[in-house]
């Protein structure tokens, strides 16, 4: 039995590129998707605001054009909000999920005044100013002083993306409401994956969410920082593909 294909959905503010050193191996496995989300890579968006679940739908008409009935969505951060919102919102969709380096909490009212700052930045400032915060912070220290070059790389691509749908998704992520009960009732396989220098979710976050899920592992990526699936995108993908074996074959 071949696994149900895999639905990678990028982190914020990047673009489906991030699965670059993952989609080859994981296309040994089972069918890939890894699209643009609204707003983002070559998707633009008139959206004042984006909640997750419009994010949703969109997979789900995505879906719907590929003719595929289920696929194991496998967030990054962002991606995960919009995993869990497609697991509460069409969990027959959904064969099993892979949440990375992301959270089931709602944000905190600091939280979202910090939001409404980076969409109020993206918008009078600049993508370049938005790049340049966040970055370094993105990474993990290992691969900050071993890869340098992977700062420029996401700097980059941050400032390449659309001021206007990162604005959007910004404000979008600061109205999602905490998804905790739905990982407590989705009985599905689940793999939680972080790194162990991810600054931007702390491994308590993950172990909770993991915790939370009845059928879920917890794979923490050694010196992997929030992008766990670019700074070890070999050990990634052995998770992930050990994962599908162990459930779907
Ligand atoms: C992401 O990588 O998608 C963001 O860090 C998510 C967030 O800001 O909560």
């Amino acid at each position: 039995m071949k696994a149900p294909a895999l639905l990678l959905i990028h982190g914020f503010p990047l673009d489906h590129t991030i699965w670059d050193k993952n989609i080859e191996a994981l296309s040994e496995v089972t069918e890939v998707l890894a699209p643009d989300l609204r707003g983002f890579g070559g998707s633009s968006t008139t959206d004042a605001t984006t909640p997750m679940e419009t994010f949703a739908s969109d997979l789900m008409k995505l879906l719907d054009q590929r003719g595929l009935r289920q696929v194991i969505p496998c967030g990054l951060s962002m991606g995960g909000y919009i995993a869990m919102a497609l697991a509460e919102l069409a969990p027959e969709r959904v064969a099993g999920l892979i949440l990375c380096n992301t959270r089931s909490l709602a944000d905190t009212e600091e939280a979202r005044e910090g939001r409404r700052n980076t969409a109020n930045d993206a918008r009078t400032k600049g993508m370049h100013v938005i790049a340049r915060a966040m970055a370094p912070k993105v990474l993990g220290a290992t691969t900050r002083s071993t890869h340098p070059e992977m700062v420029a790389h996401i700097e980059a691509m941050i400032a390449g993306q659309g001021a206007h749908g990162t604005a959007a998704a910004s404000l979008g992520m600061a109205e999602r409401p905490d998804r905790t009960a739905v990982l407590r009732n989705f009985h599905k396989p689940t793999l939680v994956i972080t790194g162990d220098e991810d600054e931007l979710m702390p491994l308590p976050t993950s172990k909770a969410m993991a915790e939370a899920l009845p059928n879920a592992q917890l794979v923490v990526l050694d010196k992997a920082g929030h992008l766990s699936n670019m700074e070890q995108p070999a050990a990634f993908n052995a998770a992930v593909i050990h994962f599908l074996r162990s459930h779907f074959s």
